[in-house]
Order: structure tokens, then sequence, then C-alpha cells
């Protein structure tokens, strides 16, 4: 049995689509178990660059069957505009390898309505920063049980009904919000043109994905954002509202925990956030804006510019706990050339003392969570063209044994470039050693 859990390790934007983009070569289906289209997942294949926002990151393998299952949140628009774009790119099977859960919970416009209403009113000090798509409101009706099911896109007459029920629950919050309510005949109206497109992409993800499995087909379970935007384990309440972490997999996906056969973190060889919340590495200097211009340190989704900082091993140790990583990808290691020297946050100095464990609770307050760096030293040679470690300059090779030591967490995976090339694959989690199925 084969199902392998691909989950950010940081603040989201760790390169998650390339490296599911690349594992996928030895996968047959690969199912998305949780966010919406707040997630911006970068494929880059020969020429053609792909951000994917709903679709999984296996969508340019052709023949893969994609899983888009419970766990997530999904906006028809966004969705059919991602379709549609790679019909026009050639891609003409796009929804014969296509399966919509009929439990995912639809995003509605007034969902984006009260998102958007919410962070342009708060005080700047409490604004989320969210992606303003509807994310946190979705997933709210979903909790307060007056959410929409992709299923119920199959009887427009019976959704009018439920859908009017349900703008009577946010009448209040959009209203203090100074909105207006749409009705629930306008939504139906928006929503028949995409109902048409989406109900015969409907099914079981549920069935799906442990049929897969059973069968003995390699099965990538994708999870969007990261470890620290996990509702439950990230940076509250500066996260996003679904289950990031691994353990979302299995809920997201409708599959019990033990089909699950290993966990990949994906982690940058530094760190960024975008949005607001506690960042204690984060570089406000000309370090840090030499990493944003380098990196391309923007938002794939929103274009806002990504907060830069130092690789956190603490936070590393963290989310190999919270999700029990096996091994790691490690991307963007290029961008760190021609810095001189390197640092990295071992431990942090907190008013218990030194200790090498992410104090997550005390990170709000900058004076009880103090980071302590090692130095290493930096490197000036282009890594772009590199395919092995041990072709790596020593000072690089250096900097992955040691993360890979701190952090206690084997390397799988080594990242050089955006493209499917730059990568020096150590381990394939799907056949063992690279190149030994
Ligand atoms: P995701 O949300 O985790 O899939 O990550 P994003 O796609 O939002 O952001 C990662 C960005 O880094 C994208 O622009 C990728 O094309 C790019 N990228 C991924 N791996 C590498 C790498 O090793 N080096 C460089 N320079 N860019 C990379
Ligand atoms: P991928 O999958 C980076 C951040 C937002 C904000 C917070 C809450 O591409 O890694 P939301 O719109 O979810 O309510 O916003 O979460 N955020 C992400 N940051 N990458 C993402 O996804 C993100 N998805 C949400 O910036 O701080
Ligand atoms: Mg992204």
């Amino acid at each position: 049995m084969s199902a392998v859990v691909i989950v950010g390790a940081q603040w989201g934007d760790e390169g998650k689509g390339k490296i599911v983009d690349i594992y996928m070569e030895s996968a047959e289906v690969v199912t998305r178990y949780a966010g919406g289209p707040n997630a911006g997942h970068t494929l880059v294949v020969g020429d053609e660059k792909l951000i994917v926002r709903l679709l999984p990151s296996g969508i340019l393998r052709p023949g893969t069957l994609c899983v888009m299952a419970q766990g997530m949140v999904v906006d028809p628009t966004v969705l059919i505009g991602e379709i549609d774009e790679l019909h026009r790119r050639g891609h003409k099977d796009i929804e014969s390898r296509l399966l919509l859960s009929d439990r995912a919970h639809l995003i509605l416009p007034y969902h984006i309505q009260i998102d958007t209403l919410r962070e342009s009113t708060a005080k700047e000090s409490e604004a989320i920063g969210t992606t303003k798509k509807g994310i946190g409101p979705c997933y709210e009706d979903k909790v307060r049980r007056t959410g929409v099911r992709a299923g119920e896109l199959r009887d427009l007459s019976q959704l009018q009904k439920r859908i009017a029920t349900t703008l009577k629950a946010w009448e209040p919050t959009i209203l203090a919000l100074g909105g207006e309510v749409p009705t629930a005949e306008s939504m139906i109206e928006y929503l028949k043109p995409l109902a048409a497109r989406l109900v015969p992409l409907l099914g079981d993800s549920s069935k799906a994905t442990n049929d897969a499995i059973l069968q003995g087909k390699r099965v990538m379970l994708e999870g969007a954002q990261g470890t620290l935007l996990d509702v439950d384990h990230g940076t509250y309440p500066f996260v996003t509202s679904s289950s990031a972490v691994a353990g979302g997999a299995a809920i997201g996906a409708g599959i019990g925990p033990n089909r699950i056969s290993s966990v990949l973190g994906i982690t940058k060889a530094y760190t960024t956030r975008v949005g607001g919340g506690p960042f204690p590495t984060e570089l406000e200097d000309e370090q840090g804006k030499h990493l944003r211009d380098v990196g391309d340190e923007y938002g794939s989704v929103t274009r806002r510019p990504r907060r830069c900082g130092w690789l956190d091993i603490p936070g590393l140790r963290y989310a190999a706990r919270v999700n029990g990583i096996d091994g790691l990808a490690f991307t963007k290691l290029d961008v760190l050339t021609g810095m001189k020297t390197l640092k990295v946050c071992v431990a942090y100095d907190t008013p218990q003392g030194r200790v090498e464990d992410l104090p997550i609770d005390l990170l709000d307050d900058p004076s009880q969570a103090i980071p302590v760096y090692e130095e290493l030293e930096g490197w000036t040679e282009d890594l772009s063209e590199v395919r092995v470690l041990d072709q790596l300059p020593l000072a690089a090779r250096n900097y992955v044994r040691f993360v890979e030591e701190k952090s206690g967490v084997p390397m799988y995976l080594v990242s050089v470039g955006p493209s499917r090339a730059a990568t020096i694959t150590l381990h394939n989690p799907f056949v063992g050693r690279a190149g030994t199925p």
C-alpha cells in the first residue's frame, strides 16, 4: 500500500506544487485534502508555468486521476476558470480525470463578501491578512452546519431553500459589517451555469481514494497551506481555517490513518510568510529584501510581497512532530547563493530558559521568545544546474547536512530551481532510493 502525504512544514508556499508534480511521475492518483483557492501551487514544466489553486498539482501528468476531496472548500467560478485555462493550453482531457467530492463545501459570493468586509474593517493589528477568497466564512458555515455542499448542485430548487436559511444566519453579520445581503434567487442564478459544468464531475472522493490505495495504486495526498497555518497547530489566530497538517489528510480525504504510508514535509531553505502574525526569524532589512527579490517572494494568488527570514529549526522540529514527517524536500537552496554568511535559528531563549522546541504559545510576544542563531558559511556558485548532492559546493552541502542533523529528519530531495529538472532526488517515497524501484 502506498499513500504519501505532502505537507507544508512552514507558513505555506514552500514549493509543494513542484514537489507533488515531481513525485507524480511515480504515482497514479493525487487527492488534494484541504484548503481552497487561498492556495497557489506553482508548476513549471518546460516552458509552461501554471499556478493551480484548486486543481491537484498532478494535473500536468497525463493519465493521472485528480481528486478534490471533501476537506476542501471549492469556489465554483475559480474551478471552472482553472479547467478552461487548461483547455486553452491544449489539455483537453481534464474533466475525464477529475473527481470533485460531492461533500466538499462551496465558497459562495457571500463568503467572499464577508471575508473582504472583515479584513477591510479590522484594526491593522487584528487583521489576519487573509487572501479574501472566502475561506474562513465557508469553513464557519461548515462547522455551523449551514454550509452548501457540492452535491447540492444536483437540485437547485431545493438548494435555493437551503441558501435562504443560510443567508438568514449570516444577515446580522453582513449588516453589521455594512454590507448588503444577497438574495437566494440571485445565488441560484449565479450557480445555474456553473452547476451544469460541475455536476458531471461529482463523486465519492473517499471511495475513489481508498479504492485506489487498496488496488495497489500509488496515491499522493496533497496538502495546502502549511503546518504553522493549521487551525489547531498553527500560530492561532493568524492561521487559515482548515486542517493543513498530515492528520488532516485522513479526515479531508476520507481514509483511515492506517492507509497512509509516509509523510513528506516541504520546507524552503529559509522562511517566508504572507499575511499577519508572528515570525520570529523575519528579516526586515536589506537581507530580507534580497531574499524577496532573488526568491521572487510574491504571493502566487495575491502577489502580496512575502515576509522573508532565516530558517527556523525549532519550527521544523515542531512540524516534524505534529505531522510525523518521514523525510524533507528542501526547496529554493539556489536562492541563498551569494549570501556571505547564513544564519539558522537553532533554539529560543524564553523566560523558562533556552529551549529547542518551538515555543509556539510565546511567539506573540517577541520579548518572550528570542531566536538563537548559528552562523554558517555561504557560497557564491550558481546551483541551478546541479543534479547530484556531491556536486554542490561544500558550503551548500554543509548547510543541507546541518539542517538534516538539527531537524532530525532525512533529506529526500533538494530543489535548486523552479523547474522539474532543477532537482536533486535522494529518495522517492513511492519507490525507495532514487532510481531503485
Ligand atoms: P506552494 O504553495 O507550496 O506550492 O508554493 P508556491 O508555488 O506558492 O511558491 C513557491 C515558488 O517558488 C514558486 O514560484 C515556485 O516556482 C518556486 N520554486 C519552487 N522550488 C524552487 C526552487 O528550488 N528554487 C527557486 N528559485 N524557486 C522555486
Ligand atoms: P499555499 O497552499 C501562504 C495565509 C494568508 C493568511 C492566512 C489566512 O499556496 O501554500 P485565508 O485566506 O486562508 O483565510 O488566510 O493564511 N495563507 C497562505 N499563505 N500560502 C498559502 O497556501 C496560504 N493560504 C492561506 O496569507 O495569512
Ligand atoms: Mg502557494
